[in-house]
């Protein structure tokens, strides 16, 4: 798989080196680039700087358990458990009335969860969810869009010590069903519907729909979300949130005592086959790693009011809007809307009337902020912000500098953060009060992390050459395996470069990069069957095998295009016997892909061509077809066994 196409990709080269400003330096939580020499030296110790941002029930007897490795222990023997870190331990330290979560709903409404009404919230979730019988170690799946239930299920889950499962709302029944099964999860938390561009959308039907076809019996919790707009009826094992809460009103659970190891979260995400993987994350590492990397990359203090963009049915949200911020006991603004409804000034006017220190967003977004002009954010007064993030994607030079000239004033650093689900936290970026700012490039890899880039036989690269992106040392945030088993963990993962006799324990992260002479990382993008569309991982697999359900279809290639605004989907089909390949057909197949998948993975085009382009051992040439959706010169086509189609499907790619 890692040979696909080679690393070798095109990435604009990095702009000029920046200071970050004095003005940030002086206040930064981190400030001091002895940082890196530190964590070289005290390694893993460093990690307890992590593990001392949280609040033990039990001491750990060992910062890192390697004997095992490629399954690393963190913080092993260490008790604790995460609501009691993200909640209770700030009531004790006087800040129960200190804001939480500051919610904007999608019609303009807002509200406000003080640490202390939150505290509440949770303890008589987790009540309820226990009196439906949830156990310790249930996987419990949550499927809400961006409403303060999502954060408020998640930590009354691990107050219990059951894991979340949480599946974007946007995910289609199918998608939903197949997670539920995979993780065997008999409870699901969701809700009647919610707005989706200005209509109410039914999401209960669609749960319903994944419920019927899931193996288990499933006991559903419904929030009523839409009230009269969209109303709706339960049915056997279904429940009103609100009325089970109602019957626990101030219910106390004790937070549940966890090892540091236990699972706190599961994380569907997508890899190079249609499976999707599980990804597993324990309750001490990750909240430690991500407690420290809020902290230290997104420089977020408890006064502050922070804003990630994301959507908590992602790892973004779930790492940098619910556990990392609320372990540090912040504010975190948490967004329903869209980013240019009703108009497009919204998300300044959200940094304006709540005075945001830190907003962390997607190089998705930032193209469509630079298209639609500075005069949105000019309109306001974001002189509150400190810092600014980027996430999901490379940024290219000139997004960067219009974030940092008409979103940052020139006063705020801009941190991007390269990471992925399974690290749980951000590994490549600069320390913003610490290292010059390179736009177009993440960053060195943070104190502790040691990030190389490799060639096929997983040697070193010289700088300024591309190779594979690989870690090579463990740290607290990583994924201890996946819930579909330990044998595809290491397969996905560790097979590529590691030397097991050795015991040398390489991670491959899937994405090729190059680094410079002073040990900035570029990243290049994905060297597998995975494509990035906003900051959300899709597999060319899954989507292929949707599109090869539609009837007339003879093959289907689907690539990610990156231009202007971003990377979308390219579904390149050929039909049997000629079929129709009409406008209609076109319809089908965008609309089965939608079903399969969800709206996410909705092609961009779909291209009709007589043949897909193929080697002459049979494999479909996806990188050509990425050049011609990208509008790039074409590389070698030499090996090519039908160089005829190429002209073709390049006039019907501009032709759409
Ligand atoms: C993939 C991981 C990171 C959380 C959101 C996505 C790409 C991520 C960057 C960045 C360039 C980036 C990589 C990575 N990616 N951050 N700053 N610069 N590329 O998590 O769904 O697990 O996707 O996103 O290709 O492998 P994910």
């Amino acid at each position: 798989m890692v040979d696909r196409n080679g690393p070798n990709r095109g990435a604009v080269a990095p702009g000029s080196p920046q200071r970050p400003p004095s003005t940030f330096v002086e206040q930064a939580n981190v400030a001091d680039g002895e940082v890196y020499e530190e964590f070289e030296e005290e390694w893993p110790e460093c990690w307890e700087r992590a593990a001392a941002l949280l609040e033990w029930d039990r001491a750990y007897e060992a910062v890192l358990e390697d004997d095992d490795a490629p399954f690393y222990r963190w913080f092993a023997g260490g008790r604790l458990n995460a609501s009691y870190n993200c909640l209770d331990r700030h009531l004790e330290a006087g800040r129960k009335n200190h804001a939480a979560i500051w919610w904007e709903g999608k019609r303009g409404e807002s509200q406000t969860y003080t640490y202390r009404e939150l505290f509440v919230a949770v303890n008589e979730f987790a009540a309820t969810l226990r009196e439906l019988g949830v156990e310790e170690d249930d996987v419990v799946t949550i499927s809400l869009p961006m409403i303060p239930e999502l954060p408020i299920a998640m930590l009354a889950c691990a107050r219990i010590g059951a894991p979340h499962s949480v599946v974007f709302a946007g995910l289609s029944a199918d998608a939903l069903a197949a997670r539920m099964d995979a993780a065997n999860s008999e409870y699901l938390v969701t809700c009647d519907g919610y707005y989706r561009r200005g209509d109410a959308f039914n999401q209960k039907r669609k749960a319903d729909n994944a419920v019927l076809t899931v193996e288990q019996d499933v006991t559903t919790v419904v929030v009523d979300r839409l009230g009269e707009a969209l109303p709706h009826v339960l049915g056997e094992n279904q429940y009103d949130y609100d009325e089970l809460v109602r019957a626990h009103e101030g219910a106390r659970v004790e937070p549940v005592s966890r090892d540091a190891e236990d699972m706190l979260f599961l994380m569907y995400t997508s890899g190079t086959t249609g499976q999707p993987k599980g990804v597993v994350h324990t309750t001490g590492g990750y909240l430690a790693y991500t407690a420290w990397t809020t902290h230290a990359v997104l420089d977020v203090e408890p006064e502050d009011t922070y804003w990630c963009s994301a959507d908590i049915g992602w790892i973004t949200g779930h790492s940098y809007i619910v556990y990392g911020p609320l372990a540090l006991g912040t504010t975190t603004l948490m967004y329903e809307g869209a980013t240019d409804y009703p108009d497009r000034d919204r998300l300044w006017e959200i940094v304006d009337r709540n005075a945001v220190d830190v907003f962390y967003t997607a190089p998705t977004a930032i193209q469509a902020f630079m298209k639609w002009g500075e005069e949105y954010p000019e309109a306001h007064d974001l002189s509150s912000l400190r810092l600014l993030g980027s996430v999901g994607e490379p940024i290219s030079p000139r997004p960067w500098q219009w974030y940092y000239e008409h979103v940052g004033n020139e006063a705020c650093p801009i941190v991007d953060t390269w990471w992925q689900t399974e690290t749980g936290g951000h590994v490549i970026t600069t320390l913003p009060g610490v290292c010059e700012m390179k736009p177009g490039a993440a960053g060195p890899p943070l104190p502790g992390l040691d990030a190389r880039i490799v060639d096929d036989a997983g040697e070193e690269v010289e700088p300024g050459a591309s190779g594979y992106l690989t870690l090579h040392r463990p740290w607290p945030g990583m994924a201890r395996t996946l819930y579909d088993g330990d044998d595809r963990y290491v397969e996905e993962y560790w097979q590529q470069f590691s030397d097991p006799d050795a015991d040398e324990w390489v991670y491959f992260s899937g994405d090729a990069a190059r680094v410079d002479e002073g040990g900035y990382v570029t990243i290049l993008g994905r060297v597998d069957d995975v494509i990035n569309v906003s900051g959300h991982r899709l597999s060319t697999m899954e989507i292929e095998s949707a599109i090869l359900d539609v009837q007339g279809v003879a093959e289907a290639a689907v690539v990610g295009g990156t231009g202007m605004t971003g990377t979308h989907v390219y579904a390149y089909v050929s039909t049997e016997n000629d079929a129709e390949s009409d406008a209609t057909m076109s319809e089908r197949i965008v609309s089965t892909v939608e079903a399969a998948i969800g709206p996410i993975a909705r092609p961009e085009e779909v291209v009709f061509t007589s043949e897909l382009p193929k080697t002459r051992s049979g494999k479909i040439m996806r990188r050509l077809l990425e050049d011609i959706a990208s509008d790039e010169e074409l590389g070698d086509t030499s090996a090519l066994r039908n160089p005829e189609v190429v002209g073709e499907i390049q006039t019907a790619t501009r032709e759409e």
